[in-house]
Formats: C-alpha cells, sequence, structure tokens
C-alpha cells in the first residue's frame, strides 16, 4: 500500500494538484484525520510493508449517516477526487460516495485476490512469496521427520491464496472454501502418497475451509501417522513487497490519479494481461471471483 500512496501523491503532484493524505483509511476520513502530502512525504516508502497511513475495518461507512458524513469532509476539505486502495468492501463504500458525487477512483489492493475484473490486486503476489518461502521451511522438516503438514493460510471466502500458494509449494491437497471436501479423502490422498514413497505431504488450506489445528487432529489417526498444523496468521500480510507488486502499485495508483485527472469517477484500476485499465467499480465487488478451475485441476493433476 506505500508503494501505491506514493505513486497516487507523485502522479498527483506531476500533474499540478494537491494531495491529502487520510490516516487510517474510511475511519480516519469520517474525523476529518487528513494531512498534506508532499514529495518528500512519501520517500523512502517502496519497499516498505504496510502503509504509513494506517488502515482500519470501518463499519461506519455502510450507514447512511457515515457516507454523509464522509461526503461533508471531503466537500469542506474541497477534495475534487478521491483514490480509494482497497478492497471489495471498500469498493462498495467508495460506490456510495461516486454515487453522492464524490469523484473516486479504486486501486484493488488485497491480499484475498477476491477483487472482480482485474487479473490480480496488490499485495497478492508478496502474500503468495511469503507463504512459499514459508512453506518451504515446513516442508524440510517434514520430510526430515516423515509426517504431513496442514499450512492454514488466509482467506475467510476466497481460496485464491491457498489455490496458488498450494500450486506453488507442491501441495498434495489445496482446500478452499469455494470447494467442499472429504476428510477421508484427504487422507487417502496422504496415505497413497506415503505409499508412493513420499516422505512428507503437505496440506495447504484456507481459513475459510477449515482450520489447521482441527483438520491435523483428525487426520492423525485416520492416516496414522503424525499431522501437524501451521496457521501462517498475519505474516502474510506484511513483510517488505515483491518487485511485482511494487511495479503493479505503482502502475495501477498512476492510473487511478490520471482517470480522475480527466474526469472520471466510479472506477477502479485493473490489470488485463499486461496492461492497466479503468473499468467500472461495480465490476470488482459485484461479480463473484470465480476460482480458476483449470488452476484447481492443474495442483490435482501435479500432486500425483
Ligand atoms: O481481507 C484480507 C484478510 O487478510 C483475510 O484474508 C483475512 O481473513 C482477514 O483479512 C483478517 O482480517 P483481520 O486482521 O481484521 O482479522
Amino acid at each position: 500500500m506505500n508503494a501505491a500512496i506514493r505513486a497516487v501523491a507523485r502522479q498527483a503532484i506531476a500533474g499540478e494538484a494537491e494531495v491529502l493524505g487520510i490516516e487510517r483509511g474510511f475511519e480516519g476520513l469520517l474525523e476529518d484525520a487528513v494531512r498534506p502530502l508532499r514529495i518528500g512525504d512519501v520517500g523512502g516508502i517502496l519497499d516498505r510493508g504496510g502503509t504509513f497511513l494506517g488502515t482500519a475495518r470501518s463499519e461506519r461507512m455502510f450507514t447512511e449517516e457515515g457516507l454523509e458524513t464522509a461526503v461533508g469532509v471531503l466537500r469542506a476539505r474541497g477534495v475534487t477526487g478521491l483514490v480509494v486502495i482497497g478492497g471489495n468492501g471498500s469498493f462498495r463504500a467508495a460506490d456510495e460516495l461516486h454515487a453522492r458525487g464524490v469523484k473516486v477512483c479504486g486501486v484493488p489492493a488485497t491480499i484475498d485476490n477476491d477483487v472482480g475484473g482485474t487479473d490480480t490486486c496488490v499485495g497478492f503476489d508478496t502474500a503468495l512469496n511469503t507463504i512459499a518461502e514459508a512453506a518451504g521451511k515446513v516442508r524440510d522438516t517434514a520430510s526430515s521427520h516423515a509426517r504431513t503438514f496442514v499450512i492454514e493460510v488466509m482467506g475467510r471466502r476466497s481460496g485464491m491464496l491457498a489455490l496458488y500458494s498450494g500450486l506453488a509449494c507442491g501441495a498434495d491437497r489445496i482446500l478452499v472454501p469455494e470447494v467442499p471436501f472429504d476428510i477421508r479423502d484427504v487422507c487417502r490422498t496422504i496415505v497413497a502418497g506415503v505409499e508412493r514413497g513420499k516422505r512428507h505431504s503437505l496440506v495447504v488450506v484456507a481459513e475459510g475451509a477449515a482450520h489447521a489445528m482441527h483438520l491435523a487432529a483428525e487426520l492423525s489417526p485416520l492416516c496414522g501417522h503424525q499431522v501437524r498444523a501451521v496457521v501462517l496468521g498475519h505474516v502474510q500480510r506484511g513483510g517488505s513487497p515483491s518487485a511485482f507488486d511494487r511495479i503493479l502499485a505503482s502502475r495501477m495508483s498512476a492510473l487511478a490519479v490520471r482517470a480522475l485527472l480527466e474526469g472520471q469517477s466510479g472506477v477502479m484500476a485493473a490489470l488485463r494481461y499486461t496492461s492497466v485499465r479503468t473499468i467500472r467499480l461495480s465490476e470488482g465487488y459485484t461479480a463473484e471471483r470465480a476460482l480458476p478451475q483449470e488452476l484447481y485441476d492443474l495442483a490435482g493433476v501435479l500432486a500425483r
């Protein structure tokens, strides 16, 4: 997100606009926690994880009163364009602001990668690399001890992170909220691997599909060997961003500013193949982002 804020500020200043940074996202906006951003204020942050402006989940932006307050603060501040960096919840609120006359453009940024209309979101690649590195370390101990590990990754409603990270670390099974599973079938996959001579088995599970601890406790007696659980948790949401994410954040955010300066509103930046473009904000939060079946099937083939 820092890379995104930096690009918003610098592109806007290049376009001779003044820039205000809003602290703690929509929550800060409702409290008028706003400060000017100059070129130097966004220096040295491109490679830093998180956001120096802070962030928060805001329930108030989903109420009529909250939306009216936000519009009032933006008007009083003379804001002519708002860049919203976030996921589909943020975009829903952003579209409500657009409907009330605020010019908005979204930049999709969520490790869940569940925003519609864009090939990927800022932060996803970094989280994926964090998981792949951690899973590699877990696999080392798994093969040394001939154990199975269940690795839990984030994703309450979306299995994107589990699917991609499972592919990246050669998981034996990937469990996602979108696809129901039978624990005996998971066990059969593991046991078949052991019978083929595998010294380790990895199961990657999205937090929305099952809890790793419960799964490991159920699998151990079924499989007849030790099954351990690793919950990666919030390490997935921090750390220096990958080069891909830094560039994606920069491109999308600069485009968002240019779109606002041209008078567009109610739109979001999207990556389509290799180019960035704007699409309707509603595409980001209305369409259910389906799990790519082709990748899910491939993971099954490669795990054999
Ligand atoms: O929306 C991103 C996400 O990382 C989810 O994958 C995860 O379930 C959730 O946030 C965790 O949020 P919190 O830190 O607020 O509990």
